[in-house]
């Protein structure tokens, strides 16, 4: 069975005090408990040092939610790999959707990023997912293995076991309108039959793909109970111990089923 993530994308969120705060009461509601689940959480850059800390060793992980892929140099407002594991990162978020579509990200770049990251060993959660009328147009299985083949181009099978893959319907971020369990599943199965196709279908077997989208204490277990989503991508429900929490708690019930 393939062990479940429960990510927390903390976007442009929260200020140093309620970073760690966040950070130190996720790792006080986990403790005492076995850790049956990969919990990640995913602070501004500036925050990370802090919220790595404050984690302690609760065995919540932390990552990055972007990164460039030149190592240094004259790359003004970027942030290498390298300084992301110097900080304690083990993860980064790459590809997207408010990186695509707001700030303009191709799938060049973000295959470049991938790449970047294996190639150090920092673990890489490739994000993919269609717009509405992306959706309604009938395109979605085309829109994902256009984002798949163009971030996963030249991604050996070897370095496939550092990529998590998560599925964000663009339409379903930040608006409160989830995917049903059975829409996030049928895309799902089709990234998993895309990988495949393209690799094996042991790697397929062996590969997470993360729901997210408006997931909440209220949907989680629903949506993390298909058979084909692998954990969660959190924003908004991430911010707090109290709705965080739960989705933990209920990645921690379904990895014992
Ligand atoms: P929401 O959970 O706020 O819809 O955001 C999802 C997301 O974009 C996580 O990366």
């Amino acid at each position: 069975m393939r062990r479940l993530m429960i990510a927390g994308n903390w976007k442009m969120n929260t200020d140093l005090a309620a970073g760690t705060a966040l950070a130190a009461g996720l790792g006080e509601a986990i403790s005492g408990k076995e850790l049956t689940v990969d919990v990640l959480v995913c602070p501004p850059f500036p925050y990370l040092q802090a919220v790595k800390q404050a984690v302690g060793n609760s065995g919540i992980v932390v990552g990055g939610q972007n990164c460039y892929f030149e190592e240094s140099g004259a790359f003004t407002g970027e942030v290498s790999v390298g300084m992301l594991q110097d900080v304690g990162c083990d993860w980064v978020l790459l590809g997207h959707s408010e990186r695509r579509h707001v700030l303009k990200e191709c799938n060049g770049v973000i295959n470049k990023k991938t790449k970047a990251a294996i190639a150090k060993g920092l673990g890489a959660v490739l994000c993919v997912g269609e717009l509405l009328e992306e959706r309604e147009a009938g395109n979605t299985e085309a829109v994902l293995d256009e984002q798949m083949e163009g971030g996963l181009e030249g991604v050996s099978a070897e370095q496939m076991e550092q990529v998590v893959i998560a599925y964000e319907p663009v339409w379903a971020i930040g608006t409160g309108k989830t995917a049903s369990p059975e829409q996030a599943e049928q895309a799902h199965a089709h990234l998993r039959k895309w990988l495949a196709s393209r690799y094996t279908q042991e790697l397929a077997d062996s590969i997470r793909i993360l729901y997210g989208g408006s997931v909440k204490p209220s949907n989680a277990l629903e949506l993390l109970g298909q058979a084909n989503v692998d954990g969660a991508l959190v924003g908004g429900a991430s911010l707090s111990v109290e709705n965080f929490g739960p989705i933990i708690e209920a990645g921690l019930e379904l990895s014992k089923s």
